[in-house]
């Protein structure tokens, strides 16, 4: 009796761990469904978290090991260096999911991988730009754009990415140098959004402007004859900046196993297209094309570091920013 008791309890116990809790900043009615096809092939629940980056940093920072997350899911490189950096990723090890997306997208000693991607990209008024004008961001510092250019705030993300990026490919003169002209260029102070810039350029405020891919495909899958316009800059040096979602395991998860298996799912080819369609996301994984409108836009050259190098020039770029006043 006692031994049976003590088998009915260890298989409770399993049960209990083998769930599955993921702290995320994604959005979860588009992470929901997969989720469902996990617990729908595995018999295993899946709890999401969603929580903004600086609220999901701060609950991990309470629970420490007690924390039941098994995988973290967040939207940018900026995050997932950090959480490398404060040792909250364990190497998973399943081969899929370490060869599944290009090495650039990937951590080198895998503790995490990118889901999907973006591309921080040139939008332009398109009666009155020609886009061959511009072929590198750095053309932004230009003369001739003078009184044309709008920008989102310096103070996201989105920006330091971008700018860790023009560290190291430029070195932190040619940046401070550039940053300086492109802020003296500004049609006005820097936006508090990408859609703002895109809305500021539709209205004539800035002909040209540099945002996430996907704040332009709504507009267009409105309107196909969108007056804004978007192209793929660096193409013949360096690649376009990317940055992305990407997903690790906690460090104190107790069910590895699990969390891998989820990862594996989320890098299936139709969860893939399936996932970054919801957001007009590029799938990471390698030669996939997108399902959404963004697939007319058509192939390109990414940024050829790799996120986990350009981390290590954000500690730069962030004192840049803060020096030339991209506020
Ligand atoms: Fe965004």
């Amino acid at each position: 009796m006692k031994k049976a008791l003590f088998i009915a309890a260890l298989i409770c116990s399993q049960s209990v761990l083998a769930d599955l809790t993921i702290y995320t900043d994604r959005v979860t009615a588009n992470l929901q469904p997969i989720a469902n096809e996990f617990t729908a092939r595995t018999g295993e629940k899946v709890t999401i978290v969603e929580l903004a980056y600086p609220a999901l940093k701060a609950r991990i920072e309470a629970e420490k090991e007690n924390s039941p997350a098994d995988l973290i899911f967040v939207k940018d490189l900026i995050y997932l260096n950090e959480m490398t950096d404060l040792g909250w990723f364990k190497a998973f090890t399943s081969p899929v999911v370490a060869s599944a997306v290009p090495e650039q997208m990937r951590h080198s000693q895998n503790l995490w991988t990118a889901i999907s991607f973006r591309v921080r990209s040139l939008v332009y008024n398109s009666t009155i730009v020609n886009p061959s004008d511009i072929q590198s961001y750095t053309d932004l510092a230009s003369d001739a754009w003078a009184g044309r250019v709008c920008v989102r705030s310096g103070s996201h993300a989105y920006n330091h990415a971008l700018v860790s990026g023009f560290v190291h490919n430029l070195g932190a003169a040619k940046t401070t140098e550039f940053l300086t002209a492109l802020l003296g260029n500004l049609a006005v102070d820097p936006m508090a959004n990408d859609r703002a810039v895109i809305d500021a350029i539709a209205s004539g405020v800035c002909d040209v402007g540099i945002v996430n891919h996907y704040y332009l495909a709504p507009y267009v899958a409105a309107n196909p004859a969108f007056v804004v316009k978007m192209t793929f800059l660096n193409q013949g040096t360096t690649g376009a900046h990317t940055n992305g979602t990407g997903m690790g395991i906690y460090n104190a998860s107790k069910n590895q196993a699990s969390a891998e298996k989820f990862m594996e799912l989320m890098l299936e080819d139709q969860t893939q297209l399936q996932w970054s369609a919801a957001h007009y996301d590029y799938p990471a994984k390698a030669n996939l094309i997108p399902s959404t409108l963004i697939k007319d836009w058509g192939l390109f050259k990414a940024e050829q570091a790799s996120w986990e190098t350009l981390g290590k020039s954000t500690p730069a770029a962030l004192k840049i920013i803060s020096e030339v006043q991209y506020k």
